[in-house]
């Protein structure tokens, strides 16, 4: 199953070993034997999560200042701050296999590792953070509650918390669109464009088709996958077309139809060239969404700079006197835990 060359007869126990646990579905941990090949393919698919989590915050960021309403609003504010939360879990993950932040950020920079294609779409309205919440993080949903069972325990953990929030992501988007198409005829026009725009990108969130899918077949055989691109595409589409109905929304495709024989909706043909060009940076706001990205690191020297000080000041504190920098943290603690006190009591 896996394409391992163990050289030696102690590598060919460790590979049989490997192989055996990913079998009974065990998971994989960061200090377990692993092919180097399963190691990189990890890196690879969780270094592109992780950008994607944290380039995903510009197009709603984008709507934050004139969202509608003060519950928009914090709603919207909420939802941008998750997705850095998701970032730095699945950076954390990604360390656990041996690579920093920093490598997997300057990659991302010098344009060697990927983002989701998704984000390099333009948020013209106020009804795209709708559009958004209910296809995107719908279609990123469907892709990743199997990776909450991916061999990789750090991922498969981290992947747990990130979908329940996912999931309030959706809502609100749904939620959204739905006061907009029940309102004027002009807001329901504005829902409906934004549908009209947002439908076949998401529909490529879920990658290539599988006989053009380079990874699929070795990343399912080793449980990182549990499923194909072209089987999520689908049930994303199974679930997508009852709701579009209730929305009371039209998908743009007049190739879709519930199929019987298959029990699926057949669905028309994705444009897969124009796919590839935005992977090669030839989409709509790529230069915009990197540009901003490396303006974003840079500007945040001085936050990372600090807290490596401050680091380095507790470990040598620390290290003088371990048990007044023990009392320390725990008088801070304490503080902190009454300042929550007085403001849960204030509320
Ligand atoms: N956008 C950009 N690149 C994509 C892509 C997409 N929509 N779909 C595939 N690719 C890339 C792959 O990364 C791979 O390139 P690489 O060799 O440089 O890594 C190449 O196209 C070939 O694709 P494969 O099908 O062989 O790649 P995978 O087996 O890795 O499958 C995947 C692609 C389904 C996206 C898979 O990597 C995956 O499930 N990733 C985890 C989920 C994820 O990354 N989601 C990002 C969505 S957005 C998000 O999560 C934010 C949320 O807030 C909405």
């Amino acid at each position: 199953m896996v394409a391992v060359t163990p050289e030696t007869g102690q590598d060919r126990a460790l590979a049989a070993a490997f192989e055996a646990a990913v079998a009974a579905d065990e998971r994989v941990e960061p200090r377990d034997w692993m092919p180097e090949e399963y190691r990189a393919s990890l890196v690879r698919q969780m270094a592109q999560h992780a950008h994607s989590e944290i380039i995903g915050m510009q197009p709603e960021a984008n709507w934050i200042t004139r969202a509608p309403s003060l519950r928009r609003k914090a709603i919207l504010m909420a939802k941008v701050q998750d997705e850095a939360g998701h970032g730095l879990y699945l950076y954390s993950a990604a360390e656990t296999l041996g690579t920093s932040r920093d490598e997997l950020l300057d990659k991302l920079h010098s344009g060697r590792q990927k983002y989701s294609s998704i984000f390099n779409y333009p948020t013209l309205t106020w009804a795209d953070v709708g559009a958004i919440g209910w296809l995107v993080d719908g279609a990123a949903i469907t892709n990743q509650v199997p990776l909450c069972r991916c061999s990789y325990g750090p991922y498969a953990r981290a992947m747990v918390r990130i979908c329940k929030e996912e999931s309030f992501h959706q809502r609100q988007g749904y939620e959204l669109l739905l006061a907009l198409s029940k309102g004027t005829e002009a807001q329901h026009a504005m829902a409906q464009d934004a549908v009209d725009r947002w439908w076949w990108p998401s529909l490529m969130m879920f990658g290539p088709p599988d006989d053009e899918s380079a990874h699929s077949a070795q990343s399912m055989a080793w449980r990182i996958k549990r499923h194909s691109n072209d089987e999520l595409r689908q049930r994303f589409v199974d679930i997508a077309v009852p709701q579009s109905e209730a929305l009371g929304l039209t998908l743009p495709d007049p190739d879709i139809r519930w199929n019987e024989e298959r029990g699926h909706y057949d669905f028309g043909a994705i444009d897969w060239t124009e796919f590839w060009e935005v992977l090669k940076g030839n989409g709509p706001c790529n230069e915009q969404r990197i540009t901003q990205r490396r303006r974003a690191h840079e500007e945040g020297a001085w936050v990372r700079e600090a807290a490596a000080a401050h680091a380095e000041k507790q470990a040598r504190a620390h290290a003088e006197a371990p048990a007044q920098a023990d009392a320390d943290a725990a008088a801070d603690a304490d503080a902190d835990a009454h300042a929550q006190q007085h403001e849960e009591a204030r509320v």
